[in-house]
């Protein structure tokens, strides 16, 4: 058995090099509470307690100490408040695209006839599922070409009680069949595709290049939209007349994109930025 305290202070001791005071504390207590069911305030009042069972979080002192993600570690983070599960097979959900949810649950909140929904990339699920909980009456499709996000994604629904319709399929070699069978167009389509530039690797921090999934991530320098036309192709063909096209971005292509949905016939095209003034969602609509 050991200390509780004991074990807080190798975590100091242990991870000082790599993270702050404060990370190594939110780490320290989001592990207490997910194995051994304490929280903060609990241990506040009693450090000097024993568990029967260090060795669960000195494994994770272990892959903290290599720099994993701790929702990776914990196997579960949260999203637009509601919970989700991770592993390396899809992307941690980000607060900015939280910004790009927010975004069309705001627009969307009041509307009382039916929405159909389609979310390209899927991931996790995130986008798809936090929609199907807050907006009513809405059917959500969720498109991504990763068997195993899937796996994840569905398991998601699940935990948070919603039918969302999964489809596995690439964007870039779209079975016109699949959405075809969904058998009325879309009023939304949203997407946070990969747009992390090659070039813009040595920007990204270790944990994120070593752990998370390259697929989720990355275009090609000499063609950094490509996802991007061909979310915009299959738009013209499934979004309703005046159907909403909305996209989280990369923050130094704003204006290409801006350019990219007028050259697609989208109107009323707006570019919003984020909580730190970056350049990170956009929306247009289309006319037929
Ligand atoms: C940036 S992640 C976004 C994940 C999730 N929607 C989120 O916001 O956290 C991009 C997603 O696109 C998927 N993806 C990559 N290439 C794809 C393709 N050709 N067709 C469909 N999805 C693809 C990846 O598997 C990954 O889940």
């Amino acid at each position: 058995m050991s200390k509780l305290r004991d074990i807080q202070n190798k975590f100091h001791n242990e991870l000082t090099s790599i993270y702050s005071k404060e990370e190594i504390d939110t780490f320290f207590f989001m592990l207490t509470e997910s194995y051994y069911n304490k929280n903060r305030l609990q241990l506040a009042m009693n450090f000097e307690a024993k568990i029967e069972n260090p060795q669960a979080i000195m494994s994770a002192l272990e892959l903290l100490k290599n720099e994993q993600p701790i929702q990776y570690i914990l196997g579960e983070t949260e999203f637009y408040g509601i919970p989700f599960k991770v592993n390396r097979h899809v992307l941690i959900p980000r607060p900015e695209t939280e910004e790009l949810v927010d975004w069309i649950i705001d627009e969307f909140k009041n509307q009382s006839s039916e929405l159909k929904v389609l979310d390209i990339g899927t991931g996790s699920g995130c986008i798809a599922i936090s929609l199907s909980k807050n907006l009513p009456n809405t059917k959500v499709y969720a498109l991504d070409v990763s068997k195993e996000a899937l796996i994840v994604a569905k398991h998601n629904a699940e935990l948070n009680k919603v039918e969302v319709e999964f489809i596995e399929d690439s964007i870039l070699n779209p079975s016109d069949a699949e959405l075809v069978s969904v058998s009325q167009k879309f009023d939304i389509i949203v997407s946070n595709p990969p747009y992390v530039r090659m070039k813009e690797k040595q920007l990204m921090k270790g944990n994120v290049l070593d752990n998370e999934p390259h697929l989720a991530l990355f275009v090609e320098d000499n063609n950094p939209l490509l996802f991007y036309r061909a979310i915009c192709e299959v738009a013209q063909k499934n979004l309703k007349d005046r159907g909403v096209l909305y996209c989280e971005i990369n923050e130094y292509l704003g204006k290409d994109m801006l350019q990219l949905l007028k050259d697609y016939n989208f109107k009323r095209v707006e570019l919003k930025q984020d909580i730190f003034n970056k350049d990170r969602m956009i929306k247009g609509v289309l006319s037929i």
